[in-house]
């Protein structure tokens, strides 16, 4: 069991917040906690968004020599990390863990056994220091996060593209979501790896020690001629906002198989045309991206879900690092009239700022502050909000691509 008597620094919290219908106090600090997937992020902020201290233990260099994340390397790992990971946040944040007011701990979705490992160490934090505890959804998170950095009031539409996620979605709320499109298949991040992977990319030295995403983009920018290699646009017969990768990831194979046959290549070389490649490569994923994206701005303006005077949208996400990528999702949403935000890049990958945030929007509404958290509340496969996806299918809403190749 939790806490018998409730902390009562909190309850005057939640109470001030509750009664101010201007400005909420932000006099308090939350301990964020993130173990979902391959990365043991923790952070210290106050109320205001101010990171007081911070540590990520970064799993990415041991998991790209195994081709992937391997759940029980990722498990082990996040249980070696976990304890000096918070100690080091608490540490460089120069506060006690007693004298924090919350602490917010990621349940949802991701690896089992890594969202275990953060969970049980939040529940052991709580119990120990008689915390209450805020559970979070990870891609929540992902997209409420760029509310520290701008000023975004709700409703504003989130892309949210990483290595395990593809979704638009409407911000209605600190717990609204309304989800307007996702992937079919691969997640962008991912297909993106696994490019990077088959392109050979970490034999170059320079790119060795990159996630996948990162080195097509740096490969992309040394491009002679970014429109040597055309790809298929996927779904585009679908008037909806999903996604689909794997088509663009079988097309890319093919024609570096046929590259590879012409020039004999075998072995870890790899073809001269690379950086065309993941040129010609990334400015697909991007034309996709952003051919939904327009369709989910139509969408939210046809139902009036959009303040007309506060037209934004915020792209979140490890693959929203791309400034490729970035700089068309704000050319197709500046094409409406709206204004394009990301969060700083290190806080688009996963992180803890993120969670500590989470349960900061979440302490200033008084949401889902708990004093017990059931591991039965951890969930690999929580979606995000409640699906509008039929809605967007049946308003059959035609859209024709923005070519972004002048952008590179
Ligand atoms: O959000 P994230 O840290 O983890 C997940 O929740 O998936 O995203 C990781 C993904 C990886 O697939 C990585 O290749 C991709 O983000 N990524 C990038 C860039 N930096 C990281 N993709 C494209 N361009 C980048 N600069
Ligand atoms: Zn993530």
């Amino acid at each position: 069991m939790f806490m018998t008597h409730r902390n009562s620094r909190l309850l005057r919290i939640l109470r001030q917040n509750r009664w101010k219908t201007t400005s909420c106090s932000n006099d308090f600090t939350i301990l964020g906690i993130e173990t979902s997937c391959d990365d043991t992020g923790c952070a210290v902020i106050d109320g205001a968004g101010n990171v007081l201290g911070e540590s990520l233990y970064s799993q990415n260099a041991i998991h790209v020599r195994y081709g992937g994340v391997n759940p029980f390397i990722a498990h082990e790992l996040h249980r070696e990390h976990i304890e000096t990971a918070v100690t080091e946040a608490l540490s460089t944040a120069k506060i006690k863990i007693k004298d924090i007011d919350a602490v917010a701990v990621t349940v949802k979705p991701g690896l089992l056994l890594s969202l275990q490992v953060g969970v049980q160490y939040a529940k052991y934090i709580c119990m120990e220091y008689n915390k209450p505890i805020i559970p979070v959804h990870h891609m929540e998170a992902h997209a409420l996060v760029a509310r520290i950095y701008h000023n975004l009031p709700f409703p504003f539409i989130v892309l949210l593209i990483s290595g395990g996620h593809c979704l638009l979605c409407l911000v209605q709320d600190v717990n609204q979501f309304f989800l307007l499109g996702e992937s079919l298949d691969n997640a962008p991040g991912e297909i993106l790896d696994k490019v990077a992977r088959r392109m050979k990319l970490k034999n170059i030295k320079e790119y060795s020690q990159l996630a996948g995403g990162k080195a097509v983009e740096e490969a992309a920018k040394k491009a002679n001629n970014s429109q040597q290699f055309q790809f298929p646009l996927p779904l585009n017969r679908n008037r909806d906002c999903n996604f689909s990768f794997s088509g663009l990831k079988d097309s890319l194979v093919r024609k570096l198989i046929k590259k590879e046959k012409e020039h004999g290549i075998t072995g870890d070389c790899l073809i001269p045309e690379y950086n065309d490649l993941c040129a010609s490569f990334q400015i697909a994923l991007a034309e996709h991206l952003g051919h939904r994206l327009e369709r989910a701005i139509i969408f939210c303006e046809e139902k009036n879900l959009i303040n007309p005077n506060n037209k934004n949208i915020v792209v979140s996400g490890g693959v929203a690092c791309n400034d490729f990528i970035f700089k068309s999702m704000q050319f197709v949403a500046g094409k409406s009239g709206y204004s394009c935000y990301r969060p700083p890049p290190k806080v688009c990958t996963d992180n803890g700022i993120m969670i500590a945030w989470n349960g900061v929007e979440k302490l200033k509404k008084s949401y889902q502050i708990q004093y017990d958290l059931p591991l039965s509340e951890i969930d690999p496969i929580a979606p995000l909000g409640k699906s509008l996806i039929h809605e967007v299918k049946c308003a059959n809403i035609p859209v024709k691509v923005t070519k972004l190749t002048n952008l590179l």
